[in-house]
């Protein structure tokens, strides 16, 4: 696993003009992690979106480095794992084949069907990587999330609404997936739960006058 930092710098955000954030600021390296929260509306998933390189700034700047070298938006994919609502998974493929192509997406290399069984069955999806996703529950597709996530062993985690849809076994499968990033690398968890965001070393809070 490559050594990561990630500085966030008086970053604003603003949609039509409307203030959404400002002077958000803060810096993780391996072993940290933050939790963000704030009311609705806040800004959480918009902030987890900008640190994923999904939204731009209005404002200030997110930098990462990566074993000390400055790190470009596009090569942050090889990097950064993403767990939220809106991530969309392909409901017309099964389990197994969203994996496989994500996973040559990412690598050169092709698709690592042992890595991606090894996933598969920390998410409790195994026996049911053949079916088609849009026969899974919500809970199963949330279980998905997490085996993309995961599957390339990011240095940067990011979990917007971790826990949403999952049963006892699927949050405590959470829960060691957090501590493994903890140990590993960087995590961000953006919640209003006090359980999970106790899950972290650090915590923002959004929208405060
Ligand atoms: N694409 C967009 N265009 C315009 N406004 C947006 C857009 N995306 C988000 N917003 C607005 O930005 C604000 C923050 O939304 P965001 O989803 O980041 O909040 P949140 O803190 O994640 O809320 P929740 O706790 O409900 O998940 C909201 O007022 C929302 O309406
Ligand atoms: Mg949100």
């Amino acid at each position: 696993m490559n050594s990561m930092t990630l500085t966030v710098d008086k970053v604003a955000k603003e949609f039509n003009r409307r203030s959404i954030f400002r002077d958000v600021s803060f810096s993780l390296s391996q072993g940290q992690s933050l939790a963000i929260t704030g009311r609705n509306g806040s800004g959480k998933s918009t902030l987890i979106k900008v640190i994923a390189g999904l939204l731009s700034a209005t404002r200030g700047t997110v930098a990462y480095t990566v074993d000390g070298n400055s790190l470009n938006v596009e090569d942050l994919r090889y990097h950064i794992g993403l767990v939220s609502p809106y991530l969309q998974l392909y409901d017309e493929f099964s389990g197994s084949e969203n994996l496989e192509l994500l996973s040559k997406i990412r690598s050169d290399l092709g698709s690592d069907s042992k890595r991606i069984q090894e996933v598969l069955e920390a998410v409790g999806l195994w026996e049911r990587r053949s079916d088609y996703v849009r026969t899974y529950s919500s809970g199963m597709k949330q279980r998905l999330k997490y085996a993309f996530a995961v599957l390339h062993r990011p240095s940067l985690l990011l979990l917007d609404e971790p826990t949403s849809n999952l049963d006892q076994n699927g949050i405590t499968m959470v829960a060691q997936v957090v501590a493994e990033q903890n140990r590993s690398g960087i995590l961000i968890v953006a919640t209003n739960d006090a359980d999970e965001a106790a899950w972290c070393s650090s915590s923002i809070e959004l929208g405060l006058p």
